[in-house]
């Protein structure tokens, strides 16, 4: 496919430049030699939330669901089965400790010589295996009082039960142990379940039963999924936001997100329901549960892997206000500051520490470099300020080394946010987190919303944003190239305001195929592929371009945002010394634009012009067509101070050009 793409491109070198007419619609100015705004380093980052699947069933690798027995229906994703003539009883015990994370096993008695007894196991809606992949299995098993000759035998099998890889664990021991084999099937099935069975007469006992391919992001156990790793990665984003999101703040203050249960040993982490479970009636997911398995260890070190800034966001003593919207009372409130501060030792604190000893027994020494924090995700109302001022006061004078990100509440605009933003310039908060999941014409028209707002107060994190092609969260919208159009032509207005908007992330960021309850997404997958969409083709295009800092771009002495349907903005990347130009043009037809360069006489040479378009705004990648839509580069003759660019209709453009 890049193959394919570079191909296209050398082409296109030579079509575009034929195509330069003759009329230019107006000269576009490009002030290079006057620096207006650093780009913050910070600028296009990710929003994860645990929401369609996207930890539990998708980034975490993990391939068993409920692998401890600790969902609410503690045998949901198994069920007891026999092969052959075989024979058995299976039964499910509690350890009576409540303070044990774990509280339950399940006991497997074969009772015939041939055939065998034991679980299968459903996976995340089917189990993802590649043909001649490793997958590593283990079970924390023991052996029962039966003189037992049996052995643990497991198996991945298709929808069919037909056989695609065979271990066996033999030797269990009277003791809870922890056994592994890995398992190495001979097809690609995208559906396979997993069995475990006991062969002979016998007795065990299974506390847990885990399935990680070998080949997770940089080989980790308890490790994240390579592919959606990677994608990530390739977007060299900014900052990761986690774990969301409404997850932080639960649907009830029991089930909001609780940092410190979800580090240590991942067997030792407390399972919750996740709160998206039974939100949307028509995307009803009972089987969705919270295993932290990825818990706020790993979202700091995948942070750092992908050179990310971590932005944490706490609960601060309030849960969901479009549900329970129950309150931590103030007089009750000081456990949740202490977990803020805790976290801030957890991330930066010596070994010596509690908190620091904690992450460095978990293999991670050096601090993570903790910069920033949210205090509540989208609260809105006097009980959010209230609640934020007593963190505020705390943390400023332990900690006035991080920046606090702070709730503008759900909507652009209106009564809560008009209040919030009012009493947050009072505070002379950090940042202020604005959420717009709005129409593509919102976006549109908003381009130039940072133009005009103020220079001094709280800074503007546009944490959560997508263009919903059919009204908000409308299960029947789309990630097609409309929205995606939309998405950036916004952005160039963020890109122009960078002093005021210092980081954005377009939410949410994951959906899996099956199991999705919020639409649209930045990336979607099942259990073997992905698929980018064009709204996360243009996270990468602005994240991967970003440049050092923002010149102007002007017509008729106006910034460009909207004029003749093309919205842009200009960056100079310092290391590369290139003019970076982003061009986003939302008619239908090509727009022939003439460029000239204040400042600059440019050699001549070709530059490269990377390129998302398609005649048919309904386009999208589907898991069928996953490349549909991507990113072409073409060459375009620069020489001089103008150039002529004949602009695609319905297209993002960004050109890098050698000073
Ligand atoms: O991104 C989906 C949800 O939208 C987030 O959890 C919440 O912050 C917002 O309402």
């Amino acid at each position: 496919m890049i193959a394919k793409r570079l191909f296209c491109s050398i082409l296109s070198c030579l079509l575009l430049f034929n195509l330069v007419q003759a009329q230019p619609v107006s000269e576009i100015k490009v002030v290079v030699n006057q620096r207006i705004n650093t780009v913050p380093t910070s600028m296009w980052g990710i929003f994860f939330e645990d929401i369609n699947f996207a930890a539990d069933g998708g980034l975490y690798a993990e391939l068993v669901k409920n692998r401890s027995f600790n969902f609410n229906d503690p045998l949901m994703g198994w069920k007891w089965m026999n092969k052959g003539e075989g024979k058995g009883d299976g039964r499910l015990y509690n350890f009576g400790d409540v303070l044990r994370p774990n509280k339950r096993y399940v006991r497997i008695q074969s009772t015939s010589e041939s055939g065998s007894f034991g679980l299968s196991n459903e996976g995340f809606r089917g189990i993802g295996l590649k043909k001649d992949a490793g997958y590593r299995l283990t079970v924390t098993a023991r052996g029962g009082d039966l003189n037992s000759t049996a052995n643990l035998v497991v198996e991945l099998v298709d929808s069919t039960g037909k056989m695609l890889a065979e271990n066996q664990i033999s030797g269990i021991t009277k003791d809870w142990k922890k056994y592994e084999v890995i398992l190495n099937p001979i097809r690609t099935d995208a559906s396979a379940r997993l069995n475990v069975m006991l062969k002979g007469k016998g007795l065990v006992e299974v506390e847990t039963v885990s399935l990680f391919p070998v080949d997770t992001w940089k080989g980790r156990k308890n490790g994240l999924r390579s592919d959606l790793v990677q994608l990530l990665a390739d977007m060299k984003p900014g900052f990761v936001r986690f774990p969301g999101g409404c997850i932080v703040e639960g649907r009830e203050i029991a089930t909001r997100y609780q940092w410190k249960k979800t580090v240590g040993d991942p067997n030792d982490r407390e399972l919750i329901i996740n709160r998206w479970n039974t939100e949307f009636k028509h995307r009803f997911t009972p089987d969705y549960f919270q295993s932290f398995g990825l818990g706020f260890y790993e979202y700091f070190l995948l942070s750092e892997d992908i050179g990310a800034e971590p932005l944490p966001i706490l609960n601060c003593g309030m849960a969901c206000q479009y549900n329970t919207a129950e309150l931590a009372a103030l007089e009750n409130l000081d456990p949740y500051i202490q977990d803020a501060l805790d976290l801030i030792e957890f991330a930066n604190g010596a070994v010596t520490t509690q908190w620091g000893k904690l992450r460095a027994s978990m293999g991670h020494p050096e601090p993570f470099n903790l910069k920033m924090m949210g205090v509540g995700n989208e609260q809105w109302g006097p009980q959010y300020i209230e609640r934020f001022k007593r963190f505020n006061t705390l943390l400023k004078e332990k900690h006035p080394e991080i920046k606090l990100i702070t709730s503008a509440g759900p909507a652009p605009e209106g009564d809560k946010f008009t209040y919030l933003w009012d009493e947050l310039v009072k505070l002379n908060a950090d940042f202020v987190d604005e959420h717009y999941y709005q129409s593509p014409s919102w976006f549109l028209k908003n381009a130039g919303r940072y133009d005009a707002y103020p220079r001094k107060g709280p800074k503007v994190f546009a944490g959560e944003y997508a263009a919903h092609s059919k009204g908000q969260a409308d299960p029947t919208s789309r990630n097609n190239l409309e929205s995606a159009i939309a998405e950036a032509a916004f952005m160039t207005g963020l890109e122009r305001n960078c002093d005021v908007v210092q980081m954005c992330s377009y939410a949410p960021l994951l959906a899996h195929k099956d199991a999705w309850q919020w639409n649209p997404d930045l990336i979607w997958f099942d259990n073997l592929s992905v698929v980018p969409t064009p709204n996360y083709l243009v996270q990468k295009l602005f994240a991967t371009n970003k440049g050092s800092y923002t010149v102007s771009v002007l017509k008729d002495k106006g910034v460009i945002a909207g004029k003749d349907g093309i919205y842009a903005s200009a960056t100079i990347d310092e290391k590369t010394k290139e003019v970076i130009l982003k061009l986003v043009n939302i008619s239908q037809n090509t727009v022939p634009l003439k460029f000239s360069f204040t400042g600059e006489s440019f050699k001549s040479q070709y530059a490269n012009m990377e390129v998302l378009k398609n005649k048919e705004l309904t386009s999208w990648n589907s898991f069928a067509t996953p490349s549909n839509l991507g990113i072409d580069v073409q060459k375009v003759k620069v020489s001089g101070r103008s150039l002529m660019l004949n602009l695609d209709g319905n297209s993002v453009n960004v050109l890098r050009i050698k000073m």
